[in-house]
């Protein structure tokens, strides 16, 4: 889902990690209560690893297929028309796609392609792909029990989450740009104050339509219960993108997000992030941080769906 949730991990060179495992050293969710999930014995340096599509089971194809059915049902309506038209870009929708084949058609059209990673990868490892125009996506999927709710990122997750959108030349090129701005945050130290951004846009960023709002964060369009919420409830607040804003303001892991940010193009989003950072960070640390659902004087509120 996102990448502030990599932490303890020694860098992909350490050489700790390399004493107990032959590939890289594992990611885990949190504070590391739990085993990681993802084999990390086989990863190459830069985290990717073989998908083995061989290797999925009958039932795994089975449950991918649930998955997509229920989310590509729910989509008209709640979700944006880039997203919906991309989604049928994924391949069938009956089996776990190929990444070679996806990443084929991917490249054809935005020059990205995705890899596969055993799971949560180190932050400065996840932004040197993204800067490269690839994506990193889970090779594994959810047990049958998680159908509903995951903490992790799964193959679900990454793949009918986030890769439609990079079919979208804009998008495609915005996603890009994150990743080059992650190695410079990384470099001043602002990554917790980037991660907020990535977090509010490409996990639970809402836009504008003329039909009104829409999803395009991949965080809500995997989500079976928070699509409909964050477009139609009114219960969370639903203000508009501002950069500094969005630095400033906490974020929930556990819940639907008590405030959504929306934007009204991608361009908007590109053109708005354009600009160099390192002032910017300089000057969001002067400033007290917002709390998760807290809505400014003075900020306008864009209706639900
Ligand atoms: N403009 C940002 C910087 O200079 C980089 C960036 C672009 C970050 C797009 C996020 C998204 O740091
Ligand atoms: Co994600």
């Amino acid at each position: 889902m996102s990448i502030e949730h990599a932490v303890d991990a020694p860098a992909p060179g350490d050489a700790a990690a390399k004493a107990v495992n032959r590939g890289v050293a594992p990611v885990t969710y949190g504070q590391g209560e739990r085993p990681p999930r993802g084999d990390y014995s086989a990863a190459r340096a830069d985290y990717t690893c073989d998908q083995h599509w061989a290797a999925y089971t009958p039932e795994e194809h089975a449950l991918y297929r649930r998955l997509h059915e229920r989310q590509s049902a729910q989509l008209p309506g709640l979700a944006c028309d880039e997203f919906i038209r991309a989604v049928a870009q994924l391949g069938a929708a009956d089996r776990i796609p190929r990444f070679d084949a996806l990443s084929e058609a991917l490249h054809r059209r935005t020059r990205w392609e995705v890899v596969a990673v055993p799971g949560l990868i180190p932050e400065e490892a996840f932004f040197a792909l993204l800067a490269n125009r690839r994506f990193p996506v889970t090779v594994w999927l959810r047990r049958p029990e998680e159908f509903d709710y995951i903490v992790e990122p799964d193959v679900f997750h990454d793949l009918f989450g986030h890769v439609p959108l990079l079919f979208d030349p804009v998008f495609a090129d915005y996603m890009q740009a994150y990743g080059a701005g992650g190695l410079k945050a990384s470099r001043l130290d602002a990554c917790e104050l980037l991660a907020r951004l990535y977090w509010y846009t490409v996990e639970f960023g809402l836009i504008r339509t003329p039909q009104g709002v829409r999803a395009y964060g991949a965080g809500i369009l995997s989500s079976a219960g928070e699509l409909r919420h964050s477009v139609t409830s009114s219960l969370p607040s639903r203000v508009p993108f501002r950069l500094e804003r969005i630095m400033r303001t906490r974020y929930k892991i556990d819940s639907y997000q008590a405030t959504y940010f929306v934007i009204d193009s991608f361009q908007q989003l590109f053109d708005a992030t354009a600009p160099d950072f390192t002032p910017i960070y300089r000057a969001i640390r002067q400033q007290p941080e917002i709390e998760a659902g807290a809505v400014l004087p003075g900020e306008e509120r864009i209706p639900p769906a």
